[in-house]
């Protein structure tokens, strides 16, 4: 039996932000109209380590693709020169259940984490968005910025981190990615600073308590809330996850696991019903999106199965083509 081995710089190459997003929309409508078997994500954690490894399988009926990402959060490893997030994903053949692939997860985590805020950024967000903030600038701002410039035509971009020196190192690399991101970027001394006139939010912290003021938002403000994935980690204040119109990459896992909207709940600052929907709902046109120039909207990502298989299966369509990675026996 042969496997093919993608390495981290093959996944680069397979795919574009553009290409992923179109793979996650499409993953999140099969997902929200009863084509997916998803089960809730299993984390087994290492406890001496105050790490989780999170085994997350999928099916994606619709597409017929298969797979399951093994990933792992261990916080004290940016401390020792580790990246906080190690991952792999196994695509698996659905009309044999043969495995076909196994390629790096690193990449593909902050690929398909930045293309789930490009879809929901592309149906949220007010079309004539110009300015984003960033909130946290570690490996997944990177390609959140890069997935709202895809969809919107950013003109000017502030990253806020409570490390300045990782703010100034994000400035220095995304100043000279090029097209579709813009020149225009600067670190803020605040997080207000940096929300003073953003369109469009990301916050991608491994922070526990918000990162912002309420009063800081710009009304007509989006929001994509990527950080916040276990019950006490919040990003976004709770009076703004009451006031905004909220949508979800997964209402069965997010009620499960995202503080940002568990907390509120739990302090009866909102219900379960005032959760507009999910994302793949309004892609699928069975929801509207925003209702106002001037509504908040708020899209809060725990990151679900779909994402991954779904770009995993595109990434080795396209990297059978053009001859990436290595093929083993097994
Ligand atoms: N939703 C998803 O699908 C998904 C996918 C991958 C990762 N994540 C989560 O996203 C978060 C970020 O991941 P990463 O890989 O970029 O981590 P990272 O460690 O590379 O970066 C996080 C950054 O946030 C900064 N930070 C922490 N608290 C802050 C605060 N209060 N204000 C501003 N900056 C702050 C840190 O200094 C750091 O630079 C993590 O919680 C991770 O688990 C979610």
């Amino acid at each position: 039996m042969k496997l093919r081995i993608l390495s981290g710089a093959d996944v680069r190459r397979a795919v574009t932000m553009a290409e992923a997003i179109q793979a996650v929309r499409e993953a999140y409508v099969q997902l929200s109209t009863g084509q997916a078997v998803v089960p809730l994500r299993t984390p087994v954690p290492v406890a001496k380590r105050e790490g989780v490894t999170l085994f997350m399988p999928a099916y994606l009926t619709g597409s017929d693709a298969l797979g399951a990402k093994i990933v792992s959060v261990f916080p004290a490893n940016p401390a020792r020169g580790l990246p906080l997030i190690h991952a792999v994903v196994l695509v698996v053949d659905a009309e044999t259940g043969r495995p076909l692939a196994l390629m790096d997860g690193t990449y593909l985590t902050a690929l398909r984490t930045g293309a789930a805020s490009g879809v929901a950024t592309d149906l949220l967000a007010r079309r004539d968005a110009r300015v984003a903030a960033i909130l946290g600038a570690g490996a997944q701002a990177r390609t959140q910025l890069e997935a709202v410039c895809t969809v919107r035509k950013i003109e000017q971009v502030w990253v806020y981190d409570l490390d300045r020196r990782a703010a100034e190192a994000y400035v220095e690399e995304m100043k000279g990615r090029g097209p579709p991101i813009p020149t225009d970027i600067s670190a803020a001394g605040s997080p207000a600073q940096a929300m003073r006139n953003a369109d469009v939010i990301c916050t991608a912290t491994t922070s526990r308590t918000p990162v912002f003021a309420d009063a800081d938002l710009k009304p007509g403000a989006h929001i994509n809330g990527i950080g916040s994935y276990t019950p006490d980690m919040q990003e976004v204040p709770a009076e703004t996850v009451a006031r905004a119109r909220v949508v979800v990459d997964s209402r069965l896992a997010s009620l499960a696991e995202a503080g940002d909207l568990m907390i509120p709940l739990r302090q009866g600052l909102i219900a379960e019903t005032d959760i507009h929907g999910e994302i793949g709902q309004v892609a699928a046109g069975l929801l509207p999106g925003r209702s106002s120039d001037q509504e908040i909207t708020f899209f809060k990502s725990v990151g679900v199965a779909v994402q991954d298989v779904a770009v995993a299966h595109l990434i080795l369509r396209r990297a059978a083509g053009l001859g990436l990675g290595s093929e083993v026996m097994l």
